[in-house]
């Protein structure tokens, strides 16, 4: 044998042992990219109903959940809250949620169709940051008028405890309130409206 054979068998080899590790390389890769595009998780980036059980929320909590890539928040509001909602009508400027805010079920002050619990989208209507929760009365960063609600990080928009917005503040439009149904009294459905079925 010539050393020229010796070569090009060995030049075989060695192109051979790469397609080989290239090819489990391909695999590997593959893997985790066919777990994460699933059929469910197709479905939540295409914006499926997310369903969620709401019992584990205690009076005066915030739960957020996600829909649609947005945080939803799930507020459960004691008798107090809705007390000190009612207090703030003449400080918010769309009271009685009549700019398209909401789906048409859910109106009045405490936007929602069972006023213990609110639904909300947490993302402010000025710039999209996302408000934090304030459930305190009189916190001092906040001042003794405040009776409880979203305050806004980025500008210092204000929301009380029905996302309704505060007048003279940058965000211009209460929060959202999403789609959504109840199944029974523990569970609901975000993005599907009531009445649907
Ligand atoms: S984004 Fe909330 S106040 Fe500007």
């Amino acid at each position: 044998m010539s050393n020229g054979d010796v070569n090009a068998s060995r030049r075989r080899f060695l192109v051979g042992a790469t397609s080989v590790v290239g090819g489990v390389g391909v695999v590997g890769a593959a893997v985790p990219f066919v777990a994460s595009w699933n059929p469910s998780a197709k479905a939540k980036a295409a914006g499926a109903p997310v369903k969620v059980n709401i019992s584990k929320v205690e009076p005066g909590q915030q739960m957020t959940v996600e829909w649609r890539g947005k945080p939803v928040w799930i507020i459960r509001r004691t008798p107090e809250m809705l007390a000190n909602i009612e207090k703030m009508n003449d400080r918010v400027q769309d009271p009685q949620s009549e700019k398209p805010q909401q789906p048409d079920y859910i109106k009045g002050v405490y936007r929602a169709s069972r006023p213990e619990y609110a639904i909300l989208v947490g993302i402010c209507t000025h710039l999209g940051c996302s408000p934090k929760f304030r459930p305190e009365v009189a916190p001092e960063d906040l001042g003794a008028e405040w009776l409880g609600g979203f305050f806004c990080p980025c500008h210092g928009s204000k929301f009380d405890l029905s996302g309704r917005v505060f007048k003279s503040v940058p965000a211009p439009l209460n929060l959202q309130v999403p789609p959504h149904k109840y199944v029974d009294d523990m569970n609901i459905i975000i993005g599907v409206d009531e009445g649907a079925a």
